[in-house]
């Protein structure tokens, strides 16, 4: 999997990439990240990326040039990505769904805005726009480090295994059951006894019947997603129809 994220501040960006899970994949080269700085891509020998807005108002806008040259430079080194994703609050929006299609592909490419956010034209030189939820970042860095985060996982290469993110929140369609660990009581919490009964199918059913409750309580928006067997069992599937199970409206 290979990653290229074009941004104004790459050195925002390169120290996520050197910890943890990821840090580990890219040692054992199983991932890469290659950053690239918008401000080499100016074109101008001041490295100025961004101009005044057409028609007037306050703030810069990033040339669409600059992103265009930035975008060939990626694709020169590291060949066509499979997409180029945009990151503006205007996008589509995130969604577990989305994050295991883009997780299928071999390179990602994002492009990265800072300011009152690029041209308008740059729309036409990517493949999708994607916003990581309703409200407004100060650059897209976070955002494609979200995507970076939320696809890397699915990999195999970089989790080790499948299983754990089979379970998780919204890859059923519904939030995740709660876990828990050693104390077994800690001032005065004790951990719900099925999960000490050392029967596995209790504890199989408790822990279904919790992701559907919590699903209830706090996201019942997910559960349109969703069809419950019948109303007192506890398991789950996801509506074939829906393409996007976490969507309110589809
Ligand atoms: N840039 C600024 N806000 C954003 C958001 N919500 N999602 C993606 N990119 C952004």
């Amino acid at each position: 999997m290979k990653y290229s994220i074009c941004t104004l501040f790459p050195q925002l960006v390169t120290p996520w990439t050197e910890e943890g899970l990821l840090g580990r994949a890219v040692e054992k080269e199983l991932i890469s990240f290659d950053v690239y700085n918008l401000r080499d891509f100016s074109g101008n020998k001041h490295n100025k990326v961004d101009d005044t807005p057409y028609g007037g108002g306050a703030g810069m806008v990033i040339r669409v040039d600059v992103a265009a040259r930035a975008i060939e430079a990626v694709k020169a080194d590291l060949g066509e990505p499979d997409e180029i994703i945009l990151l503006s609050p205007a996008g589509e929006p995130l969604t577990q769904a989305m994050a295991e299609e883009l997780a299928t592909k071999d390179h990602l490419c994002f492009i990265c805005g800072r300011y009152e956010g690029f041209d308008a034209r740059v729309e036409q030189l990517v493949t999708r726009e994607v916003s990581i939820g309703d409200y407004v970042l100060m650059g897209g860095e976070v955002a494609a480090l979200t995507i970076v985060e939320a696809t890397a996982r699915l990999r195999t290469e970089v989790i080790g295994s499948e299983e754990s993110h089979q379970q998780d929140s919204f890859s059923s369609g519904m939030l995740d059951y709660p876990e828990y660990t050693r104390p077994l009581t800690f001032e005065g919490m004790t951990v719900p006894e099925v999960l000490t009964s050392g029967n596995h199918g209790k504890v199989d059913a408790w822990r279904k019947e919790m992701a559907v409750e919590r699903t209830k309580e706090r996201r019942p928006d997910l559960l349109e997603g969703a069809t419950l067997v019948s109303d007192k069992e506890t398991s789950i599937t996801k509506n074939p129809n829906k393409k996007n199970g976490n969507k309110k409206s589809d």
